[in-house]
């Protein structure tokens, strides 16, 4: 077994723990002639933002732990590279190919140093463009997408970007969306949580938030707008709000805690695992997000969605799911708070791929294009 090629896949911000776990049990389950490796950058290293979930997704074999931290973006970025490389380098086996997923720095970073080794790069859930590269996500996403050897396209809007920016069509492959995979697998388990309950909350009877965007917390005038609003919601509806760090740290800065903490509605918390949150992103009436997985899970679950930003980078949850952008308009907001109040909202249409099974076919696909022994072309292997 141990003289296997190896692939190495990256982790390392919370979301993409979810996106990796499918794809390792994925290699697993089908026998592929590789021995897969995990190496966690540590971008995010607290308990709650890593641990609980790696616990949760049995993603338990980390083969190596980077400890990077957390820093301004050149640095955080460039710590990545060094010691990525460093790791690959000290390894008595060059990797088949390296996976990186979705659009954070250390999806970029570990994509640049494999790329530079020459060693393929796959990116999974890429071509996703806000067009807004005040985003570094959009910098992260048009940067990795462009050195890539193999994309692996989650929505329809992906292949469209891709194209238009010259990526040539056979690199590119429409597989769906492995964050639904997870969550396709572990809703009976989340279901079971019965988070809600011991808030004292009934299904149905509360909206979810998750702010952490810079251009939602870093400014102040920003972050205070958005408590002024949640004040308002939660006279109408409980509002649960699991706190991220970076948004937590904000919130002491401005002066802001206080006042949502004398909010009994309010119900502030640390950030939850991926099954607690799971639970209550299902159950709940609304989601406020700034997040971009979010919007996806929520479409899937049909559950109303309204996302604090401008602009996606996730196109069909607004034409096809439950999204709705409603930037700072925070009367449009209100005005369709009440709409979801009502039952008057969006409906949902299934969206290709989208099927708990895209791990599988990424796994098909690599086990052809980087397998060291034949196998059946990729057309005859894959179909969404
Ligand atoms: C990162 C991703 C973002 C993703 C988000 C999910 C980039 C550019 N951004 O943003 O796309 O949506 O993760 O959370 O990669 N911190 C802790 N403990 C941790 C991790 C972070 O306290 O385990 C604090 C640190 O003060 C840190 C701040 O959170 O400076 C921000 O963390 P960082 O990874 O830089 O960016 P995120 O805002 O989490």
């Amino acid at each position: 077994m141990n003289d296997l090629p190896e692939i190495i896949l990256v982790i390392g911000a919370r979301p993409n723990f979810m996106k990796v776990a499918p794809i390792v049990r994925a290699f697993a389950e089908q026998n592929a002639p590789f021995k897969t490796r995990v190496i966690h950058t540590g971008q995010h290293y607290d308990v709650n933002m890593s641990d609980i979930f790696l616990q949760e997704l049995g993603l338990t074999e980390i083969d190596a732990f980077l400890e990077v931290g957390s820093g301004t973006h050149g640095l955080q970025t460039a710590k990545v590279m060094e010691a990525f490389e460093r790791h690959l380098l000290s390894r008595p086996q060059i990797p088949s190919g390296i996976v990186v997923v979705g659009d954070v720095n250390s999806t970029l970073a570990c994509a640049l140093v494999a790329a530079k080794l020459e060693i393929p790069v796959a990116h999974v859930e890429a071509g996703l463009r806000s067009k807004d590269r005040r985003m570094p996500e959009e910098i992260n996403r048009i940067t990795t997408d462009a050195i890539s050897d193999v994309l692996f396209v989650s929505e329809p809007s992906g292949e469209h970007w891709l194209r238009k920016e010259g990526i040539p069509t056979e690199k590119i492959f429409y597989v769906g969306n492995v964050m639904i995979d997870t969550l396709v697998k572990l809703l009976p388990v989340a279901l079971r949580q019965e988070v809600p309950r011991r808030l004292g909350l009934n299904t149905n009877g509360y909206t979810l938030v998750t702010i952490h965007r810079p251009a939602n917390v870093d400014h102040k005038n920003h972050l205070q707008e958005i408590v002024d609003f949640l004040i308002d919601l939660a006279s109408r509806v409980p509002v649960v709000f699991p706190v991220h760090p970076r948004t937590s740290t904000r919130l002491i800065e401005y002066g802001l805690l206080p006042t949502l903490q004398q909010v009994p509605e309010i119900h502030l918390m640390k950030p939850l695992g991926y099954l607690e949150n799971l639970n209550l992103m299902t159950e709940a009436q609304l989601v406020l997000t700034d997040s971009g997985g979010i919007q996806e899970e929520t479409t899937f679950l049909n559950v109303p969605c309204l996302t604090l930003r401008e602009n996606t980078e996730r196109p069909v949850t607004l034409t096809r799911g439950t999204n709705v952008l409603v930037g700072r308009n925070f009367s449009q907001a209100m005005e369709l708070v009440e709409l979801i109040r009502k039952d008057k909202f969006k409906n949902t249409y299934p969206i290709e791929g989208w099927d708990g099974h895209a791990a599988d076919r990424i796994v098909k696909i690599l086990s052809h294009l980087w397998a060291p022994i034949e196998v059946p072309s990729v057309s005859e292997v894959i179909s969404v």
